[in-house]
């Protein structure tokens, strides 16, 4: 198969679009002829860059953390696995099954490739309404957004919702879905177009963080309550403290993301006097993965795709998200070539 390998960490250039031999499935495994996986900041680009050297990648490595395609294998059957049929559209999660070790297109092969190899526990179905790239996007960000937001979060119809970075991948999620709780949403970014993309997806009111103040406004359009819920996986140390500035007492503020940090400003006096409750974690559970599956087949999540590259350009769609100049998502496709 054809395979985009990582032999060393560095610039775009290090991604080579090899010959390597197909993927052998083991128990309770099954391979998937891949039509999409997406390229983000952190997990791929910084990963090849040798900036997330925390995470353990091990080289040589094919990148690829969410791939979604369609089974063309099955390996031997394991009592109480289900497999996926051959034939079924899947996405896979890029977490461990049992008997794998680590994260996917980290810690071992991911979907940059024509074909991977996946645990049946970890593919899940495809809804009819959506394509190979769609899923992609969803199952890479959706259980993440409803981890932050539902489970870590606990929205409510009567909250004021503040989501950092409104455009991005986990942000122009977080409208959504707090707008699926009826809570009122401030969608806030750093310029007027990525700001408007979140007015677009169902914010209330957005806020271009790039030139008005953000206290200022939040505290203008809650008419002095603040915010009672804010969503950051940025961590930008100017933006940050004019969030939390703005967050009502007894509030609560989520993170699964620092890419703009990591280290921001904390007005401790204002943490215990308001009584906020500061929460981190990645990642999401079983049930996460199941509302977000459950929402996007029912239509109810628009995500938004930039661009697709051939596999053979994957050096070119590393370099668009790292210039940083779009807001979508870039989405690679073996299948194109
Ligand atoms: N499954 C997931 O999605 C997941 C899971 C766990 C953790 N994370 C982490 O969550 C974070 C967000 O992920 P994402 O996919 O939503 O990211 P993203 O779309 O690449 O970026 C989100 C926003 O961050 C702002 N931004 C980008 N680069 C920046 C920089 N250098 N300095 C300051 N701000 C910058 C931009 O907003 P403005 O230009 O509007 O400010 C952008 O829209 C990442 O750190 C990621 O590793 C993601």
């Amino acid at each position: 198969m054809k395979a985009a390998i990582l032999r060393e960490f560095g610039p775009p250039e290090v991604l080579r679009y090899e010959d390597v031999p197909d993927p052998v499935p083991g128990a309770g495994q099954v391979v998937v002829r891949v039509h999409a996986t997406t390229v983000n900041r952190v997990l791929n680009c910084g990963v090849r860059a040798g900036t997330q050297m925390q995470r353990k990648p091990i080289l040589p490595l094919v990148l690829g953390v969410d791939p979604s395609g369609e089974v063309v294998a099955q390996g031997p059957a394991v009592d109480g696995v289900t497999m996926p049929p051959v034939g079924s559209r899947v996405s896979v999660l890029s977490r461990a099954g049992p008997g794998e070790k680590g994260m996917l297109g980290v810690n071992r092969w991911g979907g940059d490739a024509e074909l991977v190899v996946a645990h049946a526990t970890m593919c899940f179905p495809i809804a009819d309404g959506l394509d190979y790239h769609q899923a992609s996007v969803v199952i890479r960000h959706c259980p993440t957004a409803f981890h932050l937001m539902y489970t870590m979060g606990k929205v409510k119809a009567e909250d004021w919702v503040l989501v950092m970075g409104c455009s991005g991948g986990l942000g122009s999620i977080g409208v959504q879905i707090a707008k699926m709780a009826g809570a009122k949403v401030i969608g806030a970014a750093g310029s007027a177009d990525r700001a408007q993309i979140g007015k677009d997806l169902g914010a209330d009111f957005v806020v271009n963080y790039g030139e008005q103040d953000l206290t200022e406004e939040i505290l203008r359009i809650t008419d002095g309550h603040g915010v009672d819920l804010v969503y950051d996986n940025i961590a930008n140390p100017k933006t940050f403290p004019k969030a939390f500035a703005a967050m009502a007492h007894d509030s609560r503020l989520v993170t699964a993301g620092a890419h703009g940090g990591p280290i921001v400003p904390l007005d401790c006096f204002k943490l215990y006097d308001s009584k906020i409750t500061i929460m981190g974690s990645a990642g999401s559970t079983m049930e996460n993965v199941r509302q977000a599956l459950d929402a996007a087949g029912r239509g109810k999540i628009r995500v938004n795709i930039e661009k697709v590259f051939p596999l053979s350009r994957i050096r070119e769609a590393h370099r668009l998200i790292e210039s940083g100049a779009v807001p979508g998502k870039v989405i690679l496709d073996p299948t194109l070539g």
